[in-house]
């Protein structure tokens, strides 16, 4: 297992390119099973999850090859309609296979996932989507068994306890793709990683429109072809970056993003009082003194987004006065918290909301990682700590930041990876 070992406090300074989005990659690299034919998709991160995607359509027969940061897919000849448990259980966004593999093969079957350190993750809407679809679903020794072919349209409200989802959304609009007439699916998430996957299927001959919106409408087509994409940029590293840039009250420049998926993100940030300047695909983000306090609740896109609330938890716990935090898409994630207040920060969670008490300064202490957005909080807070702060389990990092050591390391952050 790796650790990372960071030196406080540093202030960062410099330029920082910033990776392709895995949220929107992951999904692409499930629709290529929609097609026979070779598919490339351009600049993916070097990530654990891609890893993980890649592993999996590989279990299923399907040939992947990685060349620098270009990925060919070819799901020709014979592919498996299974995905594994002990794949499944390492990495939630497995289920994107659900859709593909119905809708071209008739047959499916995923194991369940297993729990989950943000709390409970069910798959109801994806269920609910391609039963829409005309789809029988079975549970049979942990896996989802999903047979129907061919696919028929149908109309669907994807809405959960929390509103939209976006694996569900996505899941069947890869399905719906495929499958005889017109399908309409309500309540549809809106995040960009959704607008990404659809014009990859669009790309691949789907006929899709209102992605984006609430309601998207999908024309299935009797075969999709090969393509070739490059998903977006990351939104999430983006907005972890632009809050080591505030925390370390330092200035970076951040490339390769795309400042209009990150409104709501922009808007706190200067709420807080850092300075954020926007170019054609890149960020200037400076903070010159403590963060000032700031309410933030996450919502779906294009609110405040969940994948950012443990960075902003660790921004807002160095903070001139109080802030409250309110987690609405995933209620127990806030993990991050009992470990922050082992670096001094001063958070009572009450049910789904965090009460922050700014204190003027953390102290570097040990903490454990317990899933990908946490770890990055607990990084971000040992930049601003002062003395050593040891982040254990970065595994979970490595799931969805590319070298991010590297990174921060190349704009002043003192930050080492060791290996116990
Ligand atoms: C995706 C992202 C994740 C992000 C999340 C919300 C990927 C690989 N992961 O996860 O990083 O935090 O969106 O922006 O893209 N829900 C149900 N039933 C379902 C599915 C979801 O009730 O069948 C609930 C969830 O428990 C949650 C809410 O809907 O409360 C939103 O989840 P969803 O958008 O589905 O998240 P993911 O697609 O799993």
């Amino acid at each position: 297992m790796d650790k990372f070992l960071i030196h406080g406090p540093t202030r960062l300074e410099g330029s920082v390119a910033n990776s392709t989005a895995k949220n929107a990659v992951l999904p692409i690299l499930a629709a290529c099973l929609l097609a026979e034919e070779p598919c490339v998709i351009h600049e993916v991160p070097l990530l654990e999850d891609v890893n993980t995607m890649a592993r999996l359509l590989r279990s299923m027969g399907v040939k992947v090859t990685l060349r620098r940061r270009t990925m060919e897919i070819v799901a020709g000849g014979d592919i498996e309609h299974t995905a594994d448990y002990d794949i499944v259980r390492k990495m939630r966004a497995s289920y994107y296979v659900l859709g593909p593999l119905l809708a071209r093969f008739g047959d499916a079957r995923v194991s369940l996932p297993g729990g989950c350190a943000i709390g409970p993750r069910p798959v109801d809407l994806h269920l609910k989507g391609i039963a829409a679809l005309g789809a029988e679903v079975k549970l049979e020794h942990g896996y989802i068994h999903a047979t129907g072919r061919p696919l028929r349209g149908g109309t669907m409200l994807l809405e959960g306890a929390s509103g939209p989802s976006v694996g569900a959304t996505a899941n069947t609009m890869m399905a719906a793709s495929l499958a005889g007439g017109e399908t309409v699916i309500e309540a549809a998430a809106c995040e960009p990683e959704v607008i990404d996957l659809a014009g990859f299927l669009i790309a691949m001959g789907a006929k899709i429109e209102g992605q984006g919106t609430p309601v998207i409408k999908i024309k299935g087509v009797k075969r999709l072809h090969g393509a070739e994409y490059r998903p977006i940029p990351d939104r999430i590293e983006a907005g972890t970056l632009a809050v080591a840039a505030a925390i370390t009250r330092g200035n970076l420049e951040i490339t390769n993003c795309e400042p209009e998926h990150l409104t709501a993100v922009i808007d706190r940030l200067r709420q807080a009082g850092a300075t954020v300047e926007t170019g054609k695909r890149r960020l200037i983000v400076s903070a010159g003194k403590r963060p000032e306090p700031v309410t933030i609740a996450t919502a779906p896109y294009p609110g405040f987004p969940t994948d950012l609330q443990a960075q902003f938890t660790a921004l807002l716990a160095i903070g001139r006065g109080a802030s409250v935090v309110t987690e609405n898409v995933f209620e127990a994630r806030f993990m991050h918290v009992l470990e922050l207040n082992r670096m001094g920060a001063k958070i009572d969670i009450n049910g789904r909301t965090a009460v922050i008490q700014g204190v003027e300064q953390l102290s570097g202490a040990q903490v454990m990682a317990s899933d990908l957005r946490a770890s990055a909080a607990l990084v971000l807070a040992g930049l601003a700590a002062r003395g050593d702060t040891e982040v254990q389990r970065i595994y979970h990092l490595d799931r969805g930041y590319e070298s991010l050591e590297l990174k921060l390391g190349g704009v002043g952050a003192k930050i080492e990876r060791v290996s116990y």
